[in-house]
């Protein structure tokens, strides 16, 4: 039977510390869909069609995965998907906390779905969506740090505020 997993996440937007964790876990899965999905905590940047387009662009090319949004619990569209884990990149020791404390919730939640971390390659370890939002926003270099259509898309909507 195909493995699939689920890879969720707020994609705000996709940087290529993202595609490193896809590109690695496409070599123990078979299918993976990634899937944007509401994190309360974060107010986002981008609307869910702009994370969508963007990730479709980022991933063009890449075979065996799929791209989705789901408006409710992690646990709920793995169980609906048939998803055998939820997949999560760990980058620092600081991610650690959360992603422990997520992972766990979502056993509780449901039982039967197993979280695996993959380690980010060494190059993305200080990089995240919201460290390059903010090095965007002020004008700084992002180059490298994010696929080209998503360093477009930051540049037209910071050049917006930008005096
Ligand atoms: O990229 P992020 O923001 O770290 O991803 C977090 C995300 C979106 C995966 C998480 O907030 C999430 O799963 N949201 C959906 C609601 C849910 O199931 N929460 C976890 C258990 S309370």
């Amino acid at each position: 039977m195909p493995k699939l997993a689920i890879y969720p996440g707020s994609f705000d937007p996709v940087t290529n510390g993202h595609v490193d964790i896809i590109v690695r876990a496409l070599k123990i899965f078979d299918h993976i869909i990634v899937c944007i999905l509401n994190n309360p905590a974060k107010q986002a940047l981008f609307s869910v069609d702009e994370r969508m387009a963007m990730l479709h662009a980022s991933l063009k090319g890449i075979n065996s995965i799929e791209i989705a949004t789901y408006d409710g619990l992690l646990v709920d569209y793995a169980v609906q998907r048939k998803a055998h884990a939820i997949l999560r990149g760990m980058r620092a020791v600081s991610d650690f906390e959360y992603e422990f404390q997520m992972a766990l919730m979502n056993r509780r939640l449901n039982r039967d779905i197993q979280t695996v971390f993959l380690m980010t390659g060494l190059r993305w370890i200080f990089t995240s969506s919201s460290i390059i939002k903010e090095a965007a926003r002020f004008g700084g270099n992002i180059n490298g740090m994010v696929p080209k259509i998503v360093h477009k898309k930051l540049k037209e909507k910071f050049s917006a505020y930008r005096p």
